[in-house]
């Protein structure tokens, strides 16, 4: 995120009632920090219980780093580390016991401002396979409906000794701002407004490695509320680091102009390859990868859309669309989904679907972020 952009969205939280009086000024550089001593992932997860399931492969260590926020600051070489540290943990995932003694010892809060499911609980899952406290703390039932503010809770969190902060808020910004004040705490976010959601985006990779063996060149077509999507703008970033190919597919209204110049702004080196097209059955052609995403059901009477039909006829995922893709394309949707609507309920649950894959795949990664964000001695 930019200095300017941050400090837009810092002012957007701060302004918010409840949320807190304190400007930012420097934008977080979640990288500029020198590393702890963490163990190789090798030495902490431990040998397998059989040689036939072992996971005596050697996990490249990432680059050191304290907080997971967006990843338009990740490097491609840190991308492949966490895809490939994922790998390592999947197998773990895969064991009778799925437990390793990694972060014994660490503390990890989820501090979710908005609704979830998925994202909490793989984290709290990821945390606690690698034997970590977690502590689950929403805001309703919380000081938050007193009119704590975020930072204040951030801080009250801070001092009672936590690790590690991984959060989701409905202002764009939220994580940065917490990057910024907390001096002993990793932030991982976990979704902040329509801004960013790295680790869905790792998700997302780690599955298409798996199922496809390379990212690079590969023609990721991602349909629907691209706009509203904080998914998609962390994919974009992700998959085009990577070196795919990413069209944007869906209504004009739901295309994110911002991000790729269209309102004249300037368009950042890496996602100069990334293109926008209004027509899904051209923009399939040829697809390793279709990716749809939720129409936010509460933007229909915005104005965004014709009319829900129209948005079906024209940009749903369908077996007839899917046929002008690669053989063996693959379908993916972040969830939660709207079956009938961006996606046919056939295609959702058919072949070509590894929708739960992508669930799966986000325990392995985000343990694999924890692994490295919550065993830092910060
Ligand atoms: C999404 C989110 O919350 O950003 N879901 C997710 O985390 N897997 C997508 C959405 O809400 O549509």
């Amino acid at each position: 995120m930019s200095e300017e952009a941050l400090q837009l969205a810092a002012g957007a939280i701060l302004d918010t009632p409840g949320i807190g009086s304190v400007a930012v000024h420097k934008a977080v550089d979640s990288t500029a920090f020198s590393r702890g001593g963490a163990m190789s992932i090798t030495d902490a997860i431990g040998t397998a219980p059989t040689a036939a399931d072992g996971i005596d492969m050697e996990v490249p260590e990432m680059p050191s780093r304290r907080h997971v926020l967006d990843l338009d600051d990740f490097s491609q070489d840190e991308i492949s580390a966490v895809l490939d540290s994922a790998k390592g943990m999947a197998e773990v995932l895969r064991r009778d016991i799925k437990k390793v003694p990694a972060l014994r010892g660490r503390v990890i809060v989820t501090l979710f401002y908005e609704a979830s499911t998925r994202t909490r609980i793989s984290f709290e899952e990821a945390g606690k396979v690698l034997s970590a406290d977690v502590i689950n703390m929403a805001s309703s039932g919380s000081s938050v409906e007193k009119g704590e503010s975020l930072l204040n809770t951030a801080l009250t969190i801070q001092a009672m000794g936590v690790d590690t902060i991984v959060i989701r808020h409905p202002h764009a910004g939220a994580p940065y701002l917490l990057a910024r004040y907390l001096d002993r705490v990793g932030i991982i976010n976990a979704g902040d407004g329509m801004h960013a959601h790295p680790t869905q985006a790792l998700l997302d990779m780690f599955t298409v490695r798996e199922k496809l063996g390379s990212l690079e060149g590969r023609k990721i077509v991602i349909v629907g509320d691209v706009l509203h999507s904080r998914v998609a703008r962390s994919d974009i970033w992700g998959f085009a680091k990577m070196g795919a190919e990413v069209v944007l597919c869906g209504p004009n209204t739901l295309l994110p102009l911002d991000l790729l110049g269209g309102d004249g702004g300037r368009v950042p080196a890496e996602l100069a390859s990334v293109k926008m097209d209004t027509n899904l059955d051209r923009a399939i052609e040829g697809a390793d990868v279709v990716m749809a995403l939720r129409l936010q059901a509460e933007r229909q009477q915005s104005g965004f859309l014709p009319s829900l039909r129209e948005y079906i006829r024209r940009w749903q995922v369908t077996q007839a669309r899917l046929d002008r893709a690669k053989p063996g394309a693959l379908v993916m949707h972040p969830g939660p989904m709207n079956e009938g609507i961006e996606i046919s309920s056939s295609i959702a649950h058919g072949g070509s679907s590894v929708i739960e894959e992508q669930v799966t795949s986000g325990v392995a990664v985000r343990m694999a972020l924890l692994y490295q964000i919550a065993n830092r001695s910060n």
